[in-house]
């Protein structure tokens, strides 16, 4: 599998508005994500996800959207104010080694991004302390990209670092797990 990261320029592709209609965020999301929560969409890109996670969290919510490309999160930034959901959407800028994040969370994302990260345990294993044990992580991740043996060792580095999957959910186009942190892991 390459570790590829997105160019920036090509994420307006697959982020417009037409994307509703392959992937509904509230039908991926919504059995999830509630209002009140603090969420972190790791890997935004320019932030279909993270828009849609800061409606479904409301007033009272926290997005939290993590990319390595300040591109991104700039064009993100601008979206956020034309949808009035500033307020409560805050950007990080990773680095490719470091996520940087301290912040505990309900739920995490990561849509279409794991493939991207050359060192994947690594990645588990930095956004385990984020999430308590009853929180969810969603993976979802491209079929053009990953194949089905792809996903699984995803999965197995996954279960390595101590997470276990506990659903699996329908996204178009995509292999797609919810992770929890095992109730047996330290
Ligand atoms: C294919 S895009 C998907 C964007 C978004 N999740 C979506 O579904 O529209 C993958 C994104 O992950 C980001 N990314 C890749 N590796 C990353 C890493 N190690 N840390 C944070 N972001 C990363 C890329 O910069 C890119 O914006």
């Amino acid at each position: 599998m390459k570790h590829l990261v997105c160019p920036w320029p090509l994420a307006y592709l697959f982020d417009n508005p037409l994307r509703r209609l392959l992937h509904n965020p509230e039908k991926i999301l919504g059995a999830y994500v509630h209002p009140g929560m603090t969420v972190l969409d790791v890997g935004c890109g320019m932030g279909f996800f993270s828009l849609a996670l800061a409606r479904l969290v409301g007033k009272e919510g926290v997005v939290i959207s993590v990319d390595l490309q300040q591109e991104m999160l700039q064009v993100l930034k601008k979206r956020a104010i034309r949808a009035g959901v500033a307020d409560r959407l805050q950007t990080h800028q990773s680095s490719p080694e470091d996520l940087g994040l301290t912040a505990r969370v309900d739920f995490i994302l990561a849509f279409w991004m794991v493939h991207e990260v050359p060192d994947r345990a690594k990645l588990f294993r930095q956004l385990k302390p984020l999430l308590p044990k009853p929180g969810h992580l969603l993976i979802a991740e491209p079929k053009i990209h990953v194949s089905a043996e792809d996903f699984q060792e995803t999965l197995d580095l996954a279960a390595d670092e101590g997470w276990c999957q506990v659903g699996s959910v329908r996204v178009r186009f995509s292999r797609a797990a919810v992770l929890r942190v095992s109730p047996y892991s330290l």
